[in-house]
């Protein structure tokens, strides 16, 4: 058995324990039940899902457990489907009360066709974004009616229904004295709890990294992230060290470019750098994640425009997401050596702050004329990525929410890869097939490093010559100037940084993505020497 296979059958235990005792507790209760179920502090909900009928078809294409439920109400929810309305579409939900006594609300979900499987077109796995749409839906629906715990149908893939669960129930209302309601969710009936657990823990990294970006500048600050990370990973001690570069450090390092852009704050910058040693083998070689940590840009003297600049508190996505796929190797135990690292400032106006025209050098001595102020992510990441280096990493990944012409480019349909390695893409691309945030790779051109490297004054200029024409391509090319490893990959992530509604099981919010992507791809590594 692999550790990670061993961690989650543990974890699996540990739950199925917990799920005796409950109903141990509920059964000698049983008289009780009917009044406390009545009470809204009390209620318990189920999901559980339902396929398109094929046409051949004559009846309800159920679940393996709404079906075994169907068979406990003796017929009772397939017949109150069918009287209800029409066959529910992906994506919808019906609710029934009082069909059930252990169960006052269930919440039926249509997930579409079945066995759907992976589309080529859309570059994801359909039956698993059904079931996370599904899902997602029926426990938000029963969390609106105050339910707090819901068992959830596993749908033929319990990781992905975990996943619709955990991440469409989330909302962040730390800061509101009014909260929605706490729900817990747990599997239903089903022999793969590995799955499940697997998938809580993909989304609950997410999540936290939905957290991180969702919080305001003045309460994340580099300090705080920084300690908030260091606490998710003190139970992982044994695996992972934490050092939080002091401003000291970073001068001693020669960071220019990184201190270029944290001398305009009152904040003092962090690097933080993290190892998680999960390999058997202690000297396999990292993988190094990087994550752009801008914790407020403002555009510093190129100042920003004020309407919507408050997104700019999710400028640290980056480094959020990188920090929680690490959290979430840590907790899944994933064998493999990963170091993390996440420049951390804020980019401020002030007396101090850099100047348009000023040059700057960079840790591997490259002179950087800074034209823009507000292209400051390539500026922090330049000099992350040359110290990155000094480790003999085996892949460089970098994340950044880089260019607000990555957003035009893709929107919030993919993040960008930009690589000089065709086996990395690939990596990347076949885990974001399974987690459905996708990847799409962008170029990496000479004709675009043209544009950064004839700069007046110095080596290189952090902003492309011909404006915000491919900007998203101009400053893949200037990070590409501080690598020399075969195998690395750019991430901008500023299309994906928020969501409406476009994708339907994450709520209007700061999105925490490409997080379980990032796991997925760490996961998959596993597997290669
Ligand atoms: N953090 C922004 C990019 C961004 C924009 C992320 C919108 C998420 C949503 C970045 O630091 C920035 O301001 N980039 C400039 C670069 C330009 C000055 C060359 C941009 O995209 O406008
Ligand atoms: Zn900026
Ligand atoms: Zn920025």
């Amino acid at each position: 058995m692999s550790p990670v296979t061993m961690f989650l059958v543990r974890r699996a235990r540990h739950t199925t324990v917990l799920l005796r005792t409950q109903r141990l507790n509920y059964s000698n209760s049983r008289r009780t039940l009917c009044v406390s179920h009545t009470h809204l502090n009390q209620r318990k909900g189920l999901v559980l899902g339902v396929f398109e009928k094929e046409e051949e078809e004559a009846s309800l294409h159920l679940t393996q457990a709404a079906k075994g439920f169907d068979q406990t109400v003796s017929g009772k929810l397939s017949e109150l489907l069918k009287i209800s309305g029409p066959a529910l579409k992906k994506g919808k939900t019906r609710i029934f009360y009082g069909i059930h006594e252990d169960f006052p609300c269930v919440a039926v979900v249509g997930l579409g066709k079945n066995n759907a499987g992976v589309c080529g077109a859309e570059n994801w796995d359909t039956s698993k974004e059904n079931i996370r749409q599904a899902v997602s839906a029926g426990c938000r629906l029963l969390q609106d009616l105050e339910v707090n715990h819901v068992e959830v149908d596993g749908c033929g893939d319990s990781q992905s229904a975990a996943e619709g669960a955990v991440l469409g129930l989330f909302h962040y209302d730390q800061l509101k004295a009014k909260k929605k309601t706490k729900v817990t969710a747990q599997l239903h009936k089903s022999a793969d709890l590995v799955g499940w657990e697997k998938g809580v823990a993909y989304a609950e990294g997410q999540n936290l990294a939905r957290l991180l970006m969702e919080g305001p500048a003045n309460h994340i600050t580099p300090t705080v992230f920084a300690n908030t990370i260091e606490e998710k990973l003190a139970p992982h001690a044994e695996r992972v060290t934490v050092n939080k570069r002091s401003e000291a450090w970073i001068e001693e390092q020669k960071m220019g470019a990184f201190l270029s852009v944290s001398k305009g704050s009152e904040e003092p910058p962090v690097f933080l750098e993290l190892h998680y040693n999960g390999s058997s083998d202690s000297t396999q070689a990292p993988l190094l994640l990087v994550g752009k940590g801008i914790t407020f840009d403002t555009g510093g003297i190129s100042l920003k425009p004020s309407a919507s600049m408050d997104a700019m508190r999710a400028d640290m996505g980056g480094a959020a997401t990188v920090c929680a796929s690490i959290v979430t190797a840590a907790a899944l135990k994933l064998p493999i050596n990963i170091i993390g690292l996440a420049p951390l400032c804020e980019n401020m106006p002030s007396g101090k702050a850099t100047k348009p025209g000023d040059v700057v050098t960079a840790k591997n001595g490259k002179t950087i004329q800074v034209d823009n102020t507000d292209a400051e992510g390539r500026l922090i990441l330049a000099d992350a990525l040359c110290y990155g280096h000094t480790f003999s990493p085996r892949a460089i990944v970098n994340v950044a929410t880089l260019t607000g012409a990555m957003d035009v480019a893709l929107g919030s349909a993919a993040t960008g890869v930009f690589t000089n390695s065709d086996w990395l893409w690939e990596q990347l691309h076949k885990a974001s097939v399974v987690t459905g945030d996708r990847v799409w790779r962008m170029p990496l051109f000479q004709h675009y490093t043209k544009q950064v490297t004839e700069s007046q004054l110095a080596d290189l200029n952090n902003v492309g010559k011909y404006s915000r024409s491919g900007g998203a391509c101009t400053a893949a090319a200037f990070l590409r100037e501080f690598v020399t490893a075969p195998h690395w990959a750019h991430l901008d992530i500023a299309g994906v940084m928020s969501n409406q509604d476009e994708v339907p099981y994450l709520r209007k919010g700061m999105s925490g993505r490409p997080t379980r992507t990032l796991v997925e791809f760490a996961a998959g590594l596993t597997q290669h020497s």
